[in-house]
């Protein structure tokens, strides 16, 4: 039974490790956006719509990119936050 238990921690360790968070804090005077990076990439599939380098750190991540591309999919799928305050939280 302990050998079974140590082996799925060892599982769930080595998954988590070899992916991105799930969930990703952006910090900002507004009030930090979280974004659930996993629920997009199960949603969207395509990577490259935000990662047009492939994976990894955005080159020049932040208002700019947040505002035209995150905002502008929401608005234009009619779905996900396009306020202010429904990704800016305290
Ligand atoms: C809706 C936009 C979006 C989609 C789709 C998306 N990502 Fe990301 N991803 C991001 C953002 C935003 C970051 C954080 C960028 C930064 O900090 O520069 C990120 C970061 C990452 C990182 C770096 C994580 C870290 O901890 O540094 C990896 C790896 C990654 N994404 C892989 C993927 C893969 C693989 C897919 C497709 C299955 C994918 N992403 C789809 C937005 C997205
Ligand atoms: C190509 C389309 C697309 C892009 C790009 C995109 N989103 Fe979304 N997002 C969606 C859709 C569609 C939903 C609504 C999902 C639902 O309600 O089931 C959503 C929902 C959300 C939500 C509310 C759900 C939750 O996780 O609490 C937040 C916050 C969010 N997106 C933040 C972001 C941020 C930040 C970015 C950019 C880094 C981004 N999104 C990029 C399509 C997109
Ligand atoms: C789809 C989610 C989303 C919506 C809607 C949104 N923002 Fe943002 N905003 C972001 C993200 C993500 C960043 C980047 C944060 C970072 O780089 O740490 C950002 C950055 C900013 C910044 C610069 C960083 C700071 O310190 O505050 C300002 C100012 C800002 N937003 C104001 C606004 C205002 C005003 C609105 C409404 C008109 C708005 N945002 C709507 C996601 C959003």
């Amino acid at each position: 039974m302990k050998k079974i238990i140590a082996a799925m921690a060892l599982t769930i360790f080595a998954a988590g490790a070899a992916m991105a968070a799930d969930t990703m804090t952006f910090p900002a005077k507004m009030g930090n956006v979280t974004f659930n990076h996993k629920m997009h990439q199960d949603m969207l599939k395509d990577c490259k719509i935000c990662h047009e380098k492939g994976p990894g750190k955005i080159e020049g991540f932040g208002k700019d990119f947040a505002h035209k591309t995150c905002k502008g999919c929401h608005a234009e799928k009619k779905a996900g936050p396009t306020k202010c305050g429904e990704c800016h939280k305290k």
